[in-house]
């Protein structure tokens, strides 16, 4: 069924779309970069830089789990030409997630970074994250994919849906203290959305398919 407009699918489809949906990922890094420089982000600005990009990290989580049921039910193929880009802007936002905590509140020093990571959960678990999005942005590219082969790719891929959990109990963990959850369940219930979806194409797919359907379908 598509129910994207058709100049929509044409655009999608454009030569010029991959560099302005590139430009458009990196407005919101450029946007916090330039309030650092001028000096205009708030009373603290090191714990809104973190805190900013950790949301944006999170955010691009979840447009890059929502480009295949988007491309699906929408019945838009181009879609699925964005969703590496998407995926690496995942990693791109996590660094400098990584970077803006180890120099604005640890200094880089090293082995205190090591010991907070120890010390507090949740931060270990947004590092777990990060690790295991590793491999993920390494094995992005598509000599890579020929190396590992299709079936293998796909199976460490689908670490994402981990990866997704482990960065929610991040922001999860970092609200309880706060006792503040209301961002948290809007996070939970898109995730939990798109996640859904994904193990119901899966139970369909396992599913044995009508004698009808198989017969038109060999034919
Ligand atoms: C996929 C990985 C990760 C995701 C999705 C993520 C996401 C987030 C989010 C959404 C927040 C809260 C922002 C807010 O309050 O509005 C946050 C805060 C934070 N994260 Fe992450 N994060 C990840 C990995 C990491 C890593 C690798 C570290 C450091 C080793 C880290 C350290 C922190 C710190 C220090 C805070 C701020 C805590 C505070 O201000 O009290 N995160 N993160």
């Amino acid at each position: 069924m598509a129910i994207v407009p058709k100049p929509l699918q044409k655009w999608l489809m454009h030569p010029a779309a991959k560099p302005l949906v590139f430009i458009a990922c990196l407005l919101p890094f450029a946007w916090l970069f330039y309030g650092a420089l001028t000096n205009n982000l708030g009373a603290n600005p090191a714990e809104y830089l973190i805190r900013a990009v950790g949301d944006w990290t999170l955010r691009f989580l979840c447009l890059t789990l929502a480009v295949t049921p988007l491309r699906v039910i929408t019945g838009t193929p181009a879609l699925a030409r964005f969703r590496r880009m998407l995926g690496l802007f995942v990693y791109f936002y996590v660094i400098v997630h990584l970077l803006s905590y180890s120099w604005f509140d640890m200094g880089f020093d090293v082995p205190e970074i090591a010991k907070d990571i120890a010390k507090r959960p949740f931060i270990l678990v947004g590092f777990s994250a990060f690790l295991l999005l590793t491999p993920l942005a390494a094995t992005s590219f598509n000599r890579a994919v020929k190396a590992l082969g299709a079936k293998r790719w796909q199976l460490l891929h689908k670490l994402v849906y981990l990866i997704a959990g482990l960065g929610l109990l991040h922001f999860f963990w970092m609200r309880a203290g706060k006792n503040d959850f209301a961002e948290v369940f809007v996070y939970a219930t898109i995730i939990a959305l798109l996640l859904g979806w994904r193990f119901q194409q899966y139970l369909k797919k396992k599913r044995p398919q009508p004698m009808v359907t198989r017969r038109r379908q060999l034919s």
